[in-house]
């Protein structure tokens, strides 16, 4: 059985020039409290877009008690990750496409005091990375390629979705099935029928007029999908 919802307000569609308020507009009370705040770090090497770095993510450990879900979207994550669970990360994700050694990445990672998550594209396979997600705590299937928000949902990637569910109900890897990208209104249920326990999204939160009402819109959506 996944796990109630969780929703995590991606801020890479929120105002950069006012990021405090943004996350704080998320960090009410009840259902319109998100659960984490996702943070986008690109490199523009990984992917063709360059966002922020570790110094604006430690200042929002200080300004936020919503705990940080970090997507690092680098290149050399082995070299780069640890930093971001040694600031306070609640969580903090690395691309199997750009790790050199996973397992030993979610080792420091856990050591430095965050849950390690392991990130995949939609053209990655599942199958040839169930034995490294035995040492992660949640995977991230990306549905979009990483880059852009506002992009549109990949269902195919479901797939990947149900398989990983099964894997986790059955008792073979214990992590929480976490989606990003193109997550809406309209995208959520499959997603959350498939078994995801936590979903990102960007625009459909900080595109939305009020973005608290989002959040809890979209847990309402989710809800109502699983209970069917
Ligand atoms: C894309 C990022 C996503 C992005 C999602 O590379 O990883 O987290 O913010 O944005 P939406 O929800 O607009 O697709
Ligand atoms: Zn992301």
């Amino acid at each position: 059985m996944a796990h109630e919802p969780l929703i995590a307000p991606s801020i890479l569609s929120a105002d950069f020039a006012d990021l405090g308020t943004e996350i704080d507009a998320v960090a009410g009370s009840g259902d319109a409290r998100a659960d984490w705040v996702h943070v986008d770090v690109m490199d523009g090497h990984f992917v063709p877009n360059l966002t922020i770095g570790l110094p604006v993510v430690e200042s929002l450990l200080r300004r936020t008690d919503v705990p940080l879900d970090c997507h690092l979207m680098i290149e050399d994550p082995d070299r780069w990750a640890p930093g971001y669970a040694e600031a306070g990360a609640y969580n903090v994700t690395v691309h199997v496409e750009a790790a050199r050694d996973p397992v030993m990445l979610a080792k420091n990672l856990r050591a430095a005091g965050a849950k390690a998550g392991l990130a995949i594209k939609p053209n990655t396979p599942l199958d040839d990375y169930v034995e490294t997600l035995k040492h992660y705590d949640t995977l991230l299937v990306m549905s979009v390629e990483p880059g852009f928000g506002g992009q549109s949902f990949i269902p195919e990637v479901l797939d990947k979705v149900r398989t990983a569910r099964r894997l986790v109900d059955t008792g073979h890897l214990r992590l929480l099935v976490e989606i990003d990208g193109g997550i809406n209104s309209d995208t959520i249920e499959q997603a959350a029928e498939a078994g995801v326990d936590c979903f990102v999204a960007g625009s459909a939160v900080y595109g939305a007029d009020d973005p608290a009402r989002a959040v809890a819109a979209l847990r309402e959506r989710a809800r109502a999908a699983r209970s069917q």
